[in-house]
């Protein structure tokens, strides 16, 4: 018998669904791609479950073990059967997928293994330029391609537990798309990538930065959030921070600003917004000073107030404002990564760092699509954020929320893609998430989890939720337009350096030990200074 061959189609199939008696000796393995013979041509199919038995054993009342010893004391092996679901993808019309078939294959069918040419073609993008991501995980022979295009314009989310690949993921994608000549910026709020690098990719480049922000070119709102303070939590602060705002912005780059400020006596390096409106409010608030804004008696509390959290800002992040930084967007480019070392910084600050520079790539490229500007700023372009449920949680307003709301639902014009990293699904913002059409799952645990990610994903059927608590480490359910039919998927392990690997304790303290005891004293004592 041919050896593809595995079994004939049982009664009772359906033309979404069929059962499938097994030949003898074959044990057919879930998410195995078949060919059924149907009536009108041959059907693509998955194998969504498999039962298994033995003729000889199942009498209902063998209800011993000691019964089955003695069976099979007199048999030797029994005889054994497989009996499986397939779940009818479509049909096949020569290497092309169409839709399910009108009819169900008929009982008796022939039932094969998908040939690897066919996998292989499917698992391609249309002209053939895809991210090799990995391979089917029953078919190892099988290299699964993404589609870059419908990466960018549908976006991705990525999920699963800790220590369920999605870094390695990340890494692969990021790889694929930097080889391709693609353009990438990944928010790594944990600094686990700061030590990346891409094997055999001349043209790959990878910058870390620090995170800046210049105050100069925040709007009124992001100073507001980076105070800590809102129109509905704090009127008045937040109407006299305006008027100081506008003004200030006014006198930038004029050398008026830094007159104020000196006059004021407050210390600031270069034409600074913040330390200018902290002088412009300084100033009016003075009983002799020149009142540049006029502040109503009954609200000098609240300017007060509003002084000191500017200075409090001004002191507690002045390592990250940095007027005349320019923005992380400068830092973009073809064949390029540009990873934002988000580890040191508080949430707060994180929010508006990421809100800004997800902002600012839209608006350019908004601007370069309707000539407005910024004709040489690298579109497509990825922006990769990890842990996004910390800054996109359900139903907030904050930076990031907005920002990636608009990348949801403009970036697709633009040229700009989002990827969200997280592995507390339910904890991200469900509109957000539904909006990533994409989506790499690996092992998901959580119930909760499963269901939430089950609802905010279209293509996502019960049978491929089943299979998410069991999968090992790097495996994968990806579905979405990327990828011509959802599938089981081994993401391959990243051939680059990626930095931020799992702790070695062990090897650690055995270093520091050999280097104790292989130290003088005065060395050793001497070195731990430095
Ligand atoms: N596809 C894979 N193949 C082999 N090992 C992997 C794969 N994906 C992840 N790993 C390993 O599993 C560990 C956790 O992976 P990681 O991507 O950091 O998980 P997560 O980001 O989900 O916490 C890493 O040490 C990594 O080397
Ligand atoms: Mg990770």
């Amino acid at each position: 018998m041919e050896s593809n061959i595995l079994g004939r189609i049982a009664p009772n199939s359906t033309p979404i669904q069929a059962d499938m008696i097994a030949y003898e000796g074959i044990v057919p393995k879930i998410g195995e791609y078949v060919i059924i013979e149907g009536d009108e041509g041959p059907l693509l199919g998955m194998i969504s479950n498999v039962v298994r038995g033995a003729i000889e054993l199942s009498r209902g009342d063998l209800l011993q073990a000691n019964y089955y010893d003695k069976i099979l004391d007199l048999l030797g092996s029994p005889s054994d059967w497989s009996k499986a679901t397939i779940r009818i993808i479509g049909g096949l019309n020569g290497d092309e997928l169409s839709g399910l078939p009108r009819s169900p294959p008929p009982t008796g069918a022939l039932v094969r293994r998908a040939p690897k040419y066919l996998l292989s073609k499917i698992f391609v993008p249309p002209n053939g330029r895809g991210l090799r991501i990995g391979k089917l995980m029953t078919r190892e022979d099988v290299d699964v391609y993404l589609d870059p295009n419908e990466l960018v314009a549908r976006h991705l989310a990525i999920l699963a537990v800790t220590g369920g690949g999605k870094s390695n993921s990340v890494a692969v994608i990021l790889e694929e798309i930097l080889r391709m000549g693609g353009v990438a910026i990944l928010f790594d709020i944990h600094s686990e990538y700061v030590g990346m690098s891409f094997s055999d990719c001349e043209h790959c480049e990878v910058e870390v930065i620090e995170p800046v922000l210049d105050p100069n070119y925040l709007s009124v709102d992001e100073l507001a959030s980076l105070l800590n303070i809102s129109y509905s939590s704090a009127a008045k602060m937040y109407i006299y921070l305006k008027k100081a705002y506008k003004m200030a912005k006014t006198l930038l780059n004029k050398e008026v600003l830094i007159d104020k400020i000196d006059k004021a006596g407050i210390e600031a390096e270069k034409d600074d917004l913040l330390a200018g409106i902290q002088a412009i409010l300084t100033l009016s608030l003075e009983e002799d000073g020149e009142e540049l804004i006029h502040i109503n008696s009954r609200d000098r509390d609240s300017v007060v107030g509003l002084i000191s959290r500017i200075e409090y800002v001004r002191s507690s992040y002045g390592r990250v404002l940095r007027p005349t930084a320019g923005e992380l967007a400068d830092h973009l480019n073809y064949g390029k990564l540009v990873i934002v070392d988000l580890g040191q910084l508080g949430s707060d600050l994180t929010d508006v760092v990421v809100g800004k520079t997800l902002t600012t790539i839209l608006l350019r490229a908004k601007d370069k699509k309707v000539g407005r500007g910024y004709e040489t700023f690298p579109t497509p372009v990825l922006a990769v954020l990890e842990e996004a449920h910390t800054l996109i949680p359900p139903g907030a307003n904050t930076y990031t929320s907005i920002a990636a709301a608009s990348i949801a639902k403009e970036g697709r014009k633009f040229g700009v893609g989002l990827c969200l990293v997280s592995q507390r699904p339910k904890k991200l913002d469900s509109d957000v998430l539904s909006q990533m059409v994409n989506k790499i799952i690996l092992r998901i645990v959580e119930p909760e989890d499963q269901s939430y990610v089950r609802r905010a994903t279209e293509f996502l059927s019960e049978e491929m939720i089943s299979y998410l608590p069991s999968l090992n480490v790097g495996e994968a359910v990806i579905v979405g337009p990327m990828i011509r039919m959802p599938a089981l998927v081994k993401v391959r392990y990243f051939s680059g350096k990626r930095g931020g690997e799992s702790l070695d304790a062990h090897r650690l303290w055995s270093e520091g030990l050999h280097r104790r005891l292989s130290a003088s004293p005065d060395e050793y004592y001497g070195s731990i200074g430095d």
